[in-house]
């Protein structure tokens, strides 16, 4: 899994995000982010099909949304990624969260009388199966806590080669990535730049250390995200930001442990905020945690 990839949450203008994916396959990124419901695919997929870097040198994720966890939904679900983004094979497919959807909603703009109880081993258990029959490569997971992993790693066959979770200065989730890592889950940070939202570039302390090393406070938080063995997927538009990305530098042990050390925490994503049923999603502490 190349430990440098392309964001492509809300980069689905229409005829920009084909240009950005071409561009940045062009300046050398072979890991793309996807999703189902970024409703964007298929601009991916007209780029991924006018390259002419050989299949197997590319890493393509997607994810699966909530209405598609019954699992005899679940392959269906993926040849329709498959079909929006022209493959054969996807290299990951991930569960994008831990909770469902009934069928017919498929839309983040849900209200709690639509979420189902479908047990999260049923869907992964239908993952799996596409592991065997070659469609995916790998599973994984995203936005799951440390409480479902327990209860679930025992009962996979595949244990999640990754989980996929809001990382970045702000949001350092230090006690998961530390539990997922002695597990062998390969942490996938996304927001590693703060999504645009979190003011990690202004943060005086990272704006210091990127002055010292003559970079962007952008090129840091990846940096430190790249030491502590976390893989990122930055999302830009803009070639000269797609380029600078790729471009880490190596921090001292002083900087890191500094970075790791700022107090300030704030998150960006959030499953629904006024949902009371999915609380226990980031909040585990007070899990009511659903059937594994
Ligand atoms: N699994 C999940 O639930 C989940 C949730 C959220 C995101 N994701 C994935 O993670 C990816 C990354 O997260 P994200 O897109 O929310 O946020 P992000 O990559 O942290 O930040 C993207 C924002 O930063 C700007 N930016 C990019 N490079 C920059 C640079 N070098 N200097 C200054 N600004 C820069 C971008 O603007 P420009 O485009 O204008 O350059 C954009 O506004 C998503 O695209 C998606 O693939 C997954």
């Amino acid at each position: 899994m190349p430990e440098i990839g392309l964001g492509t949450w809300k980069a689905n203008e229409t005829g920009v995000l084909q240009k950005t994916v071409k561009t940045a396959i062009d300046i050398g990124y072979r890991h793309i982010d996807c999703a189902k419901i970024y409703n964007n695919q298929r601009e991916i997929g007209k780029a991924l099909k006018e390259t002419n870097i050989p299949r197997e040198e590319l890493f393509i994720t997607s994810k699966i949304f909530q209405n598609k966890h019954r699992p005899e939904l679940v392959p269906g679900a993926v040849d329709e990624i498959l079909d929006e983004l022209q493959l054969d094979y996807l290299d990951m497919l991930l569960m994008h969260w831990p909770y469902a959807l009934i069928p017919e909603q498929n839309t983040t703009d849900f209200t709690a009388d639509e979420i189902e109880n479908v047990p999260i081993m049923d869907t992964w258990k239908a993952m799996e199966a596409l592991v065997d029959s070659g469609k995916v490569r790998a599973i994984g997971v995203s936005n799951f806590n440390k409480t479902i992993l327990e209860k679930m790693i025992p009962q996979c066959r595949i244990v999640p080669a990754t989980n996929q979770i809001e990382v970045h200065p702000y949001n350092q989730e230090r006690e998961l990535v530390t539990y997922c890592q002695s597990n062998g889950i390969v942490i996938t940070a996304y927001c590693p730049l703060g999504g645009g939202k979190i003011n990690v570039m202004n943060d005086d302390f990272i704006k210091r250390v990127a002055d010292a090393h003559g970079c962007t406070p952008a090129q840091v938080s990846l940096s430190w995200l790249l030491a502590r063995g976390i893989i990122v997927i930055p999302k830009s538009n803009h070639e000269f930001r797609l380029k600078q990305n790729l471009q880490t530098v190596t921090l001292t042990s002083d900087e890191l442990r500094m970075i790791s050390h700022i107090k300030t925490h704030e998150r960006k994503v959030d499953p629904k905020n006024d949902a009371e049923q999915l609380k226990w999603v980031f909040h585990e502490d007070e899990a009511k945690c659903p059937v594994i």
